[in-house]
């Protein structure tokens, strides 16, 4: 399913116009930083064409549940050389990304409303990602509900396949019992190694994170790379 064609879109008083040529039926033309930083996904059955997203071809560094993109404005507007997508369900917050990144006039930097792991699996392209960030994934503390966890059994094959040679996985929680799980499962994994996570990263604080650590609640931290490539993470 291809949606090559103009939906209408409804004014402030509520009426209907069409909307303007845009990437729906311009498939080569990245979006244009006015019309937003939130990238209406042209298809859910095609995986993405980053060329339609952006205007340079840079690395490219996904965040998987971005909440309100402190995170990542910051860290897009400190890597220009780099491009910056934020992946989030509530449309709320991905309008705060919008706000903070166009006020920062980030070119570098998209957000898009979809589900994390279907994200990972179905819409990025093979071997795309320098970096995935996960940071403070919803840890569904009840037993029963740790099948919902986004960092499971599952995780790395898909990561692997998603990543880059020498790609990482920079990973923070404050729930020991999900950190027990993202070192077990990444642990598990053959195609990955352990690596630190460099100070430069650590040191940009995500919106959730603030808070748990003005609660006196600590930042557990872990990160992996695949395996046999360049790269340092320090
Ligand atoms: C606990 S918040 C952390 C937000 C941000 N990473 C931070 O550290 O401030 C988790 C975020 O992930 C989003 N989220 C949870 N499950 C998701 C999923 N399956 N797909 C996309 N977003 C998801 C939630 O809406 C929420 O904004």
């Amino acid at each position: 399913m291809n949606f090559d064609f103009a939906l209408p879109a409804a004014t402030e008083n509520g009426s209907l116009r069409p909307l303007q040529p845009s990437v729906f039926n311009q498939p080569d033309r990245p979006t244009p930083p006015a019309d937003g930083l939130v990238y209406p996904l042209p298809s859910v059955v095609q995986r993405l064409r980053l060329e339609q997203l952006f205007a340079m071809p840079q690395p490219l560094e996904v965040e998987l549940g971005c909440g309100d993109a402190s995170f990542l404005v910051e860290y897009a507007r400190r890597n220009p050389a780099n491009n910056c997508i934020g992946v989030e369900r509530l449309l709320g917050r991905l309008q705060k990304l919008d706000r903070k990144g166009r006020r920062a006039a980030l070119q570098n930097l998209r957000g898009l409303r979809i589900e994390s792991a279907y994200f990972l699996q179905y819409l990025l392209p093979a071997h795309s990602v320098q970096a995935l960030h996960i940071y403070f994934p919803d840890p569904w503390p009840k037993k029963k509900h740790r099948r919902h966890r986004l960092i499971n059994e599952a995780f790395p094959a898909l990561a692997s396949a998603a990543l880059a040679p020498g790609g990482q996985v920079f990973l923070r929680t404050d729930d020991a019992d999900y950190f027990q799980q993202m070192n077990e499962v990444f642990d598990a994994a053959k195609a990955f190694e352990k690596i630190a996570t460099r100070a430069a990263l650590a040191e940009i604080v995500t919106d959730f994170e603030r808070d748990f650590n003005a609660q006196g609640i600590p930042t557990l931290r872990v990160a992996y790379q695949l395996k046999g490539r360049m790269k340092n993470a320090e």
